[in-house]
């Protein structure tokens, strides 16, 4: 009897450090600038996410205020996605991030690089983080 309560005790944490493995889609997150990121599909079989991010980030007035689109990979627990930034009828910046962190509950907590060139035409690359939150 003991050996079973130990059993369904083991069970019980195993599944509960284990429960986030979905991406909540459809969805939206904001982060600490004011960004958003919307998920509007997650697969859980090939694990691919896409979305679309709006940029409203202060400090950075390029290719602000319109979604562009996003696409990435989760298993429930990482994360990461990239958006280009171009698309048809949007400015285009000639620059591209992506971004890299865990998801834990309604908390997505990142790294990002930003690929750019400068005025020049030499390529750049600009580091940071964002720490979205579901709302
Ligand atoms: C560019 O300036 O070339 C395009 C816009 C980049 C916006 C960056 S991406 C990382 C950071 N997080 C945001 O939400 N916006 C900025």
């Amino acid at each position: 009897m003991k050996r079973l309560f130990a059993a369904l005790v083991l069970i019980l944490v195993a599944s509960a450090a284990n429960a986030q493995t979905a991406v909540p889609a459809p969805s939206q997150w904001k982060n600490q600038r004011g960004s958003v990121m919307q998920l509007f599909y997650w697969s859980p079989f090939s694990k691919r996410l896409y979305g679309t991010y709006t940029n409203n980030a202060p400090g950075f007035p390029r290719c602000a205020g319109r979604g562009y689109p996003l696409w990435g990979e989760s298993d429930g627990k990482q994360i990461t996605f990239t958006v280009v930034w171009s698309a048809p009828f949007l400015e285009n910046c000639n620059s591209t991030t992506v971004w890299a962190g865990v998801i834990k509950g309604k908390k997505i907590s990142t790294r990002w690089v930003l690929s750019y060139k400068d005025a020049a035409g030499n390529p750049k690359t600009l580091r940071g983080r964002d720490f979205f939150t579901l709302q």
